[in-house]
């Protein structure tokens, strides 16, 4: 028997700088009654992630902003319900593109295009990380921006989360020297030891930028861009000629987005440091690359399944923990891909 109710969190109101608990709000409504062509599932796992503060603002962006008191948007893994689509029938496990911050979606089917075995390797969870949007954002940049030679020194921060820690282990697999950077020592142990980066470093130390320079004794020909702020200033003396660097993220301004910092302004000296040293530096949204999704997919199946790519996950119970978990993602929290468990 379908539900006639659902639990979901909407966003209540922008906010301003960090967002708290009160920009969120959790409420129960009526289940709208299925309409032809469309299924309804019951979210089983909600993937929280970096791009949700951007859309809780309402400022231009490369998507549109989620609306006030509508559900908070997010991808999630789900069992079908009930279905009025031929292609799909009560108990399947799918991936949801946009099955939100809500216990049960309606959605058109139409928008269903993966399947999932549940008792499948990798797991059904991983299409939110790993095997899903974030490996591929880490795959998809690293090949088409990155550029990666063997040989070739790679830095990359935020490298225990489902992007940096998968941009690390590629690189390793394509016999550069990586150097990954992340917050606090039990990160930095994860680093050295289970994922074997050649050096791994906490940009929490009052002596990063030294360190940094250290490791990187021949330069550093590719930075994966995920997090800007201070990793990036003691990046940018250490690149070599011809440095590539995908900007894929800037979490450490997604609080203060269209806030100047303080101090001088030094963007004419980047100007001409990039010109100076023929730096490439592009922007990619992962949907850009989209092409090179079904070749991803073969290729993390074989790299999950023979072990050259190990992944964390960092699980939260409930539905009513996601605005908690979400703030926290953005001080740095997380340990592993984040997500939230909705039994
Ligand atoms: N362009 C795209 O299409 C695309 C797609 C997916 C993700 N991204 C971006 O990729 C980056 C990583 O995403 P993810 O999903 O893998 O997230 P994640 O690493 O699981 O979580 C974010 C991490 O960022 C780090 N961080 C937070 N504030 C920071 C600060 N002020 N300075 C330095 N590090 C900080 C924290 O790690 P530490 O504790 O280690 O510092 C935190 O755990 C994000 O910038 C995200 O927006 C872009």
């Amino acid at each position: 028997m379908p539900p006639t109710f659902n639990q979901r969190i909407v966003l209540a109101s922008r906010p301003q700088g960090a967002p708290v608990a009160q920009n969120f709000r959790l409420e129960q409504v009526p289940l709208p009654p299925i309409g032809h062509g469309q299924v309804v599932l019951r979210n089983r796992w909600l993937s929280l992630d970096p791009y949700m503060r951007g859309r809780m603002d309402d400022g231009p962006s490369y998507s549109p902003p989620v609306p006030l008191n509508e559900v908070m948007e997010g991808r999630t893994v789900a069992q079908v319900l009930e279905s009025h689509h031929p292609g799909f029938a009560p108990g399947e496990l799918v991936f949801v593109p946009n099955g939100g911050w809500q216990m049960h979606a309606l959605v058109d089917a139409s928008t269903l295009t993966r399947k999932l075995d549940p008792a499948g390797t990798p797991p059904p969870s991983t299409a939110l990380g790993v095997h899903g949007m974030p490996g591929f954002t880490a795959y998809a940049g690293l090949r088409e921006i990155g550029k990666p030679q063997p040989g070739e020194t790679l830095v990359v921060a935020a490298a225990t989360g489902p992007v940096g820690a998968t941009v690390a282990q590629i690189a390793r697999l394509h016999g550069l020297r990586v150097v990954a950077i992340a917050g606090g020592p039990d990160k930095v142990r994860y680093l050295r030891d289970e994922l074997r980066v050649d050096v791994a470093l906490d940009h929490r130390a009052d002596d990063f930028a030294e360190q940094l320079r250290a490791a990187t004794p021949n330069g550093i020909d590719v930075y994966f861009e995920n997090v800007g702020g201070k990793v990036f200033d003691a990046v940018l003396p250490l690149l070599n000629d011809f440095a590539r660097i995908p900007v894929c993220g800037t979490i450490a301004t997604y609080n203060s987005r269209d806030q100047l910092p303080p101090g001088p302004d030094r963007l004419p000296a980047l100007m001409n440091q990039l010109l100076r040293q023929r730096l490439s530096m592009r922007g990619f949204i992962q949907r850009d690359l989209q092409r090179l999704f079904p070749e991803f997919l073969r290729q993390m199946g074989q790299w999950l399944g023979d072990g050259s790519i190990r992944y964390r996950e960092d699980v939260v119970e409930g539905l009513e923990n996601a605005p908690q978990a979400l703030i926290g993602l953005l001080q740095g929290r997380n340990f592993g891909k984040l997500l939230v468990k909705l039994d």
